[in-house]
């Protein structure tokens, strides 16, 4: 979804005091997503997360303008860059992991699942054995998996649905909820997407809500609405709970399944979808170039 809100926007949320990181939210207007800096304030050591490889869907054109300014406010800051870390393979943007691992030498990670979402795309594209995550990423983290931040630690939260390999991660009482919630006055993302499902993406907010009233949940997406032109991506799980219209306090799950999915039937999907999937899950880099030397995307048609 293209968003109409056209700054690159960031924001800072402070540390809470021990144990609670310093938070950036740098906002990409061209696909209405959020990218993170988390960082440990004792010793400046941050996660990169979510962070976008900027496509230009007209000339079909990369260029790193969000990498560079989200690698500046970490030199700005003074901080370490000793993760690059995805939530999921992204279906609306193009990640930049592999050139921000290269570019800052920390490893990569993204979840221990995601090898599964590999094996139902290249049944999409028909490019068997075309995808290996293993190799594209440093790390694949599983369920519950500590990650070491400076004096802090990111635990990992399986949180499917979205995507059936999505991951949350928790640091102190921030939380990196991605595609599961967006803002307490939109609702919660779609669950569409093949290997997506309503069910568990329910189950996947409904552990997320069950974090400390007073955590920080920074969602993957906004794009405004109707009453607000500024984008926002942080509230806490008690405002939520409070007033999100799809999980609020008292809402059954069959009446968010029913709800979400009587949504999910009216979208189209994303317009970057088939270009991002196949880079994405090659961890952000393009297909082998060909025999002339430029590589090239392959689009399934009539499929969708
Ligand atoms: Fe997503």
């Amino acid at each position: 979804m293209t968003s109409p809100l056209k700054e690159r926007i960031v924001r800072h949320s402070p540390s809470r005091g021990a144990g609670s990181p310093d938070v950036w939210g740098i906002y990409e207007p061209d696909t209405g997503s959020i990218q993170y800096v988390c960082a440990d304030p004792a010793t400046k050591d941050a996660a990169l997360i979510d962070i976008v490889w900027n496509l230009d869907p007209k000339h079909y054109r990369f260029s790193t303008e969000s990498l560079d300014q989200v690698l500046a406010l970490a030199r700005r800051e003074g901080l370490n860059v000793t993760w690059v870390l995805d939530t999921h393979p992204h279906a609306d943007h193009v990640t930049a992991s592999a050139i921000a691992g290269e570019r800052t030498g920390a490893p990569t990670g993204i979840g221990a699942l995601v090898p599964r979402i590999a094996k139902i795309w290249e049944g999409i594209y028909n490019t068997p054995g075309a995808f290996d995550v293993t190799r594209d990423y440093d790390r694949l983290f599983v369920e519950g998996e500590r990650i070491p931040l400076g004096q802090l630690e990111m635990q990992v939260m399986l949180s499917p649905g979205h995507t059936l390999g999505s991951i949350s991660y928790v640091c102190g009482d921030a939380a990196f909820t991605h595609d599961t919630l967006m803002q307490p006055d939109v609702g919660t993302s779609r669950a569409d997407f093949p290997g997506g499902t309503t069910e568990e993406l329910w189950d996947s907010i409904q552990a997320i809500l069950a974090l400390p009233p007073q955590t920080r949940c920074f969602v993957g997406h906004d794009y405004g609405t109707s009453e607000r032109r500024e984008p926002e991506w942080e509230a806490t799980v008690a405002e939520h709970k409070a007033r999100n219209p799809h999980v609020k306090d008292g809402t059954k799950r069959q009446d968010y399944i029913d709800r979400r999915d009587a949504r999910d039937a009216t979208l189209a999907l994303p317009d970057r979808i088939f270009a991002a999937l196949q880079i994405n899950l090659r961890g952000g880099r393009l297909p082998e170039p060909e025999a002339d030397g430029a590589s090239y995307l392959k689009i399934p048609v009539n499929k969708f």
